[in-house]
Order: C-alpha cells, then structure tokens, then sequence
C-alpha cells in the first residue's frame, strides 16, 4: 500500500504530461543553408560532423562510418525524405541497438509492470498528443536497474545536462500512438533519451518550418535513441500508430510497447528557453 500511495504521489506530482505541451514560439529557423554551404564543401562535412559526434557521443558513435563523400552515409536506423535532414541525423538523433539485453529488459519490466497493471489505459489525453497509453515517473529503482538507468544516463547525458532523476515509464498499448508534438521547452532540456522495450516502433521526425522534410527512426525493442538539440527542437517527434508503422516500405509491426524515458532541465540562460 505504501508503494501505491508513493507511486500515486509520483502521478500526481507528475511533470511527464506537461513535458508534452506543444510549442508555438521560439522556433529557431532549421539551420539548412549553413548546411548546404557546407555539403558544397565536400568531405568537410564529414569532418565536422565527426568532429561534433565524437564530442557528444564518444562512446558509440564513432563506430558510425561516414564514407567520405558529400552526402553523409545515412546510419541503417534511419531514413529521410531529404538528405538535407542529414546533419540533424548524424548529430542529433542517434540510436544504439542493444543497449539493453533480453535479461535486463525483463528485470525493467517486472520492476514497472506491477505499477502499470493498476491504471487503464487512456485515450483522451489532455492535450491530444497521445492516445492509449498509461504512464508513471520512478525516480528510486532496484539495484540492477538502477545499474540500466545510470548506463543510460553515462551514455545520452554530459556533465553539463545532467539528467533529472525522474524517470518516465511510458506504456503504449498496441493500438496506441504518440501524435507529433515537441516536449515542452519550459521543462524539458536539449536532450531526450529513451529505452524501447516489448516491441519494435517508428519514431518520425518533422521539421517544424518545412513538413516535407522528416525523418522515420526505427526504434528496435531494446534499443536506446538520444534525441537532442536541433532533432528535439526543430522537429515534432511522433510513434506511429500500427496501421502507419512503416520503415523503408516494411511494415514494422508495433506490439504493446513500454518507454523508459529520461530528460535533462532546461539550463538557465539557454537561447532556446528563454519566454517559454
Ligand atoms: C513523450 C514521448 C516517446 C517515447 O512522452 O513525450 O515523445 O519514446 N515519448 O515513448
Ligand atoms: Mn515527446
């Protein structure tokens, strides 16, 4: 009883519904013609977008392989309706298949499963981003997945933009679907990271100034995305609903599908939060 009272307390004080709010100001323009001056100069591109990941994601991304050429090699988990979206890919949108073994998905699991049976799902959202969902925020863990959730936050966080210690759990049923919106930028920070578990989905990605321009991510049970920056800013995020779920023209069949989701605050000061 007193673990349902502590995680009502967390519903309640809950900030995971407000994360979502959509945002209509301070939209920074996408930063394509520093782009295009940039593709026109060749494998420099690539030398700056290395030079970039490397300092952000030096754990993984240098396994990323750039060939070289003009038009950066699309890493296999994404694909764009333009190759203009590319940078914001390579920088801003990485996603780490694995990051979680089938063991560990199930300890996370039983941990949050027994909280989650006791709500119903929900399909009249407040502010109509998502549909069929139930969701908590956990901020003490067991031992071995507090092990997970520190790797997660080693991996997707600096020094600089360390992360709460609210986790969100978010439960989408099969049926269920996450509308495009952009997490709240008066409580949210440059950086979204999140473990995908029970089953496979497509996040696509919208440039808020240009709705041709997207990006479908395929996010594979048990992988970890990081979305940051220009990707969590000048792009609406979405799951797409079973009937859409398609990557490459592949049906990407989504099941009921848990997210274990970490946000850093936003830092005093920062341009992209001010008047929010
Ligand atoms: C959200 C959201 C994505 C996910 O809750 O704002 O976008 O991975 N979730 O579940
Ligand atoms: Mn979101």
């Amino acid at each position: 009883m007193a673990y349902f009272l502590k995680e009502l307390g967390h519903r309640f004080s809950s900030s995971c519904k407000i994360t979502r709010l959509h945002q209509h100001k301070n939209f920074r323009c996408c930063p394509f013609p520093q782009l295009q001056t940039k593709v026109a100069r060749g494998s420099q591109l690539c030398h700056n977008v290395m030079a970039n990941t490397n300092q952000f994601f030096p754990k993984s991304y240098n396994n990323q392989s750039l060939n070289g050429s003009a038009v950066p090699t699309l890493p296999s988990y994404a694909d764009t309706s333009s190759h203009i979206c590319a940078e914001t890919l390579i920088n801003d949108m990485l996603v780490i298949n694995d990051f979680i073994s089938e063991t560990e998905e199930k300890l996370l699991l039983e941990e949050v499963e027994p909280y989650m049976a006791r709500l119903r799902y929900e399909y009249t959202h407040w502010d109509d981003a998502i549909l069929g969902y139930r969701e908590t925020e956990r901020s003490t863990w067991n031992a071995a997945n507090t092990k997970i959730i520190n790797r997660l936050k080693d991996t997707a966080f600096d020094n600089v933009s360390s992360p709460t210690n609210y986790v969100h759990v978010l439960d989408l049923e099969e049926n269920g679907e996450i509308k495009p919106h952009k997490d709240s930028i008066r409580y949210c920070g440059n950086t979204i990271a999140g473990i995908s578990l029970l089953s496979d989905s497509v996040m696509r990605l919208v440039a808020i100034d240009n709705k041709e321009l997207f990006i479908d991510v395929l996010l594979k049970q048990r992988s970890l995305y990081i979305m940051r920056q220009s990707a969590r800013y000048d792009y609406t995020h979405e799951i797409l609903h079973n009937d859409k779920s398609y990557f490459k023209e592949k049906h990407v069949k989504k099941g009921r599908r848990i997210s274990v989701i970490c946000r850093n605050s936003p830092v005093v000061g920062d341009e992209r939060h001010k008047d929010s």
